[in-house]
């Protein structure tokens, strides 16, 4: 575990360096369950396989938004059911988003924010984990009907969540004080299917995925300028 800590300090301060976390992975391979995708690496526009979880939708209306890739939609079953055994209920309100989805909900926010602020909570259409269909949002009982909010990380379905995920293989995604990192506001709601090995190693170094990547496929990353391109996918 030392010389995990070890290599991920060298992946910081290589990230450092170039005083941004903006770099970008190359032919990715769009079912590998460490895909990155965030303000610079595009979700791949192939498509893949999708199921329904078998766990509750927080609305019965949201019941065909909550498709999944297979493992990862297994493992949030026995999430959902683990959480049970310890007395929490989690509803599931958001998975697999196409592009037309993401920007509606993108354009949305629009309505009622600046730009800015938009794109610190939503991802631009295209650049959604949501996309790949690895991520889920989660919301829980005892705050049923308030939707997405960051005081989900206070009650005891959001707390169980942040402590026991990794168990599952899922991260919690966007953690707080890590907006420098990720990009995105706090979102203790949003989980990120990495398999076991990696949530356990996320979790036990308290890193971002972002940092996670660095350190185990630092090699492959290319580091962007201020400005420099992104990965440039056709939108789907
Ligand atoms: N809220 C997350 C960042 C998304 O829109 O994918
Ligand atoms: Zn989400």
């Amino acid at each position: 575990m030392l010389a995990m800590r070890a290599i991920a300090a060298l992946a910081v301060g290589a990230a450092m360096m170039f005083e941004s976390w903006a770099f970008v992975m190359p032919h990715q391979d769009p079912t590998d369950t460490l895909i990155l995708v965030n303000k610079t690496n595009r979700a791949p526009v192939v498509p893949v396989t999708l199921v329904k979880p078998n766990v509750t939708p927080t609305r019965e209306a949201l019941s065909e938004n909550i498709y999944m890739q297979p493992e990862a939609a297994a493992a949030l079953e026995e999430l959902f059911q683990g959480a049970l055994e310890d007395g929490i209920t989690l509803y599931a309100t958001s998975g697999f988003r196409s592009y037309s989805t993401q920007k509606a909900i993108f354009d949305r926010k629009l309505e009622t924010m600046s730009e800015k602020a938009a794109n610190a909570s939503v991802a631009k259409p295209g650049y959604s984990e949501h996309q790949t269909g690895l991520a889920m949002d989660v919301e829980g009982l005892s705050s049923l009907g308030s939707g997405l909010v960051e005081d989900f990380g206070e009650t005891p379905e959001g707390i169980w969540l942040a402590e026991h995920c990794h168990e599952y293989g899922f991260i919690l995604r966007y953690p707080k004080d890590r907006t420098d990192i990720t990009g995105y506001i706090y979102e203790p709601w949003h989980i990120r299917y990495v398999g076991r090995e990696a949530a356990a190693e996320i979790h036990e170094l308290d890193i971002t995925f972002e940092e996670y990547i660095l350190m185990v496929r630092g090699d492959r990353v290319k580091f962007l300028e201020e400005g420099g391109k992104t990965t440039d996918e056709p939108n789907s």
